[in-house]
């Protein structure tokens, strides 16, 4: 994998950026900013070199759709604020045009066309085939950001070595393409917890250790107490954790219990924990609990994959 800090970056010219602007956007305004903060050092290494950052990257599931809630225009003020004002350029969500999705090389070239250089710095879509993270690599000069080198080196490490045990907890929206890499999960963890909308929804078969939510509050709003007893007596015992989407709703304060009481319980075992993605991230920042975890990733399924498979397309092109 090239490092950025290989990057042999011409002042006055123009570097790509694919950044990581998946951020949950309440009418107009940004709910938490983890995965923004987390581009600022790549972004800041770059105009440092005299050269000019194109941010691009996408918000939500606009699939080829404008959706005014989701432009990158509510991202403007914090890039100003913390960059300064006409230091970089910011694209639209590049998913407004389907082609990103569709992995199309003529979109990556109009996308990145005054571009001599290619940054990733959105690990969190890397394991997704889509034209500014696989395509841009095969033209461009290609290196990985300074947050995303140090995502990859502490999640190979973990894949390659885990201190055992190691309990998985997965949650959250996105089942179909969680599933794939439960399955591996489920080949190298001692346990794989399987909570939220996901438990509610499995269908496959059951190992003895996959252990899926017992009961739900609302439906599918939040997990039950039997459940999070089960969670718990799992959890106490790992050595790792790691942890990709909630266990609940979290925007809605009646559904907290569920990862408060997992994110305690993590706590409480001492393990070394890892949690990912922008709901787990912005669930745990609501309970004032995020910096009591052991490493944040920004990238929920791309973490699991990672973990799971020890490689994501995005990555391999790097
Ligand atoms: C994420 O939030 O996991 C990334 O932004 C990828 O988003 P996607 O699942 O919509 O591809």
């Amino acid at each position: 994998m090239r490092k950025l800090i290989e990057a042999n970056i011409e002042p006055n010219t123009k570097v790509f950026v694919a950044a990581d602007l998946d951020v949950v956007i309440k009418n107009g305004k940004i709910l938490e900013s983890y995965r923004l903060e987390s581009l600022l050092p790549t972004l800041n290494f770059i105009i440092k070199a005299g050269a000019t950052p194109v941010i691009g990257g996408h918000m939500g599931q606009p699939h080829g759709e404008y959706d005014e809630e989701l432009s990158t225009k509510h991202l403007l003020p914090f890039f100003d604020e913390n960059l300064g004002k006409h230091s970089f350029e910011l694209l639209e969500n590049l998913r407004f045009d389907k082609h990103e999705e569709e992995n199309n090389l003529e979109y990556a070239k109009e996308i990145a066309h005054e571009c001599l250089i290619y940054v990733n710095e959105n690990f969190s879509t890397s394991h997704r085939k889509n034209a500014s993270i696989t395509q841009i690599p095969t033209f461009l000069p290609s290196y990985a950001g300074l947050h995303l080198q140090q995502e990859i080196e502490t999640l190979e490490g973990l894949a390659k070595n885990p201190n055992r045990p190691l309990v998985a907890i997965v949650g959250g929206k996105k089942l179909e393409s969680k599933i794939p890499a439960i399955n591996k999960l489920i080949n190298i963890s001692d346990f794989v917890l399987v909570g939220g909308k996901l438990g509610l929804d499995w269908t496959g078969e059951i190992p003895q250790n996959l252990v899926l939510a017992q009961d739900y509050v609302d439906v599918s709003k939040d997990i039950g107490e039997e459940t999070i007893t089960l969670f718990k007596d799992k959890i106490k015992s790992a050595k790792t954790i790691v942890w990709a989407g909630p266990m609940g709703q979290f925007e809605d304060s009646r559904y907290t219990r569920g990862n408060s009481a997992v994110a305690e319980a993590i706590i409480d075992s001492g393990a070394f924990s890892i949690v990912g993605g922008g709901d787990t991230i912005a669930a745990l920042d609501s309970l004032k609990l995020l910096d009591k975890m052991g490493f944040v990733s920004t990238g929920g399924g791309a973490m699991l994959e990672l973990i799971a498979t020890g490689t994501i397309s995005g990555i391999e092109v790097l």
